[in-house]
């Protein structure tokens, strides 16, 4: 299972329930990589995407621990376990974890991927992802050339799960 997020300097995720930064190609990227598949998103995280819905043309699974609550177009799933039990029915490789903080929290022991916007910057921030480059059992295998977005410097990176 994969995980995408982008980050800045902190591995900050976001401020307030919104991203901390909108950088097309990242978010065209984003689009690329996930269209087709499977995203994982939490409750918080639906409500920052466009008119809170679902994102087009991939099927989208939301967590929330709310019995009552329904989205159209999307999977209501109540628990990590639930979850796990749903994802048996897909090729792992084809779903991808996008957030926000306490789903990635949660999710990572199950991930062996995670594709990093990492953003050369420090914003004010309230939710974060774990800090990758300081876990033994993970290794960056892949970094872009460096981008640019206006002022701001952005790598593509990838983390592999070690052996
Ligand atoms: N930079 C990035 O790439 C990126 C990507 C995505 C999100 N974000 C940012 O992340 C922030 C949101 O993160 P967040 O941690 O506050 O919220 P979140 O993870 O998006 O959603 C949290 C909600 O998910 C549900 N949930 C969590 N664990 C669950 C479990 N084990 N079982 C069932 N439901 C569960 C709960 O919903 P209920 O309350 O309904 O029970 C919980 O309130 C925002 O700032 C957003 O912009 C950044």
């Amino acid at each position: 299972m994969n995980m995408i997020a982008a980050v800045d300097n902190n591995w900050a995720i976001g401020c307030q329930n919104s991203l901390l930064v909108h950088i097309p190609r990242d978010q065209k990227q984003f689009r690329e990589m996930t269209e087709g598949k499977i995203i994982v998103v939490g409750r918080k995280t639906l409500n920052t995407f466009p008119q809170k819905q679902p994102l087009k043309n991939r099927m989208n699974i939301i967590l929330s621990r709310d019995r009552q609550y329904r989205v159209r177009d999307a999977i209501v799933i109540h628990s990590i376990d639930e979850l796990l039990e749903e994802l048996k029915k897909y090729d792992d490789k084809q779903v991808y974890v996008a957030g926000g903080a306490s789903i990635y929290e949660q999710l990572l022991p199950y991930c062996d991927t995670v594709y990093i916007t990492k953003i050369d910057y420090a914003y004010q921030a309230d939710a974060y992802f774990p800090r990758l480059d300081r876990l033994s059992d993970w290794e960056l295998a892949q970094e872009s050339e460096e981008q640019t977005y206006f002022d701001l410097t952005y790598y593509f990176q990838k983390y592999v799960r070690k052996c």
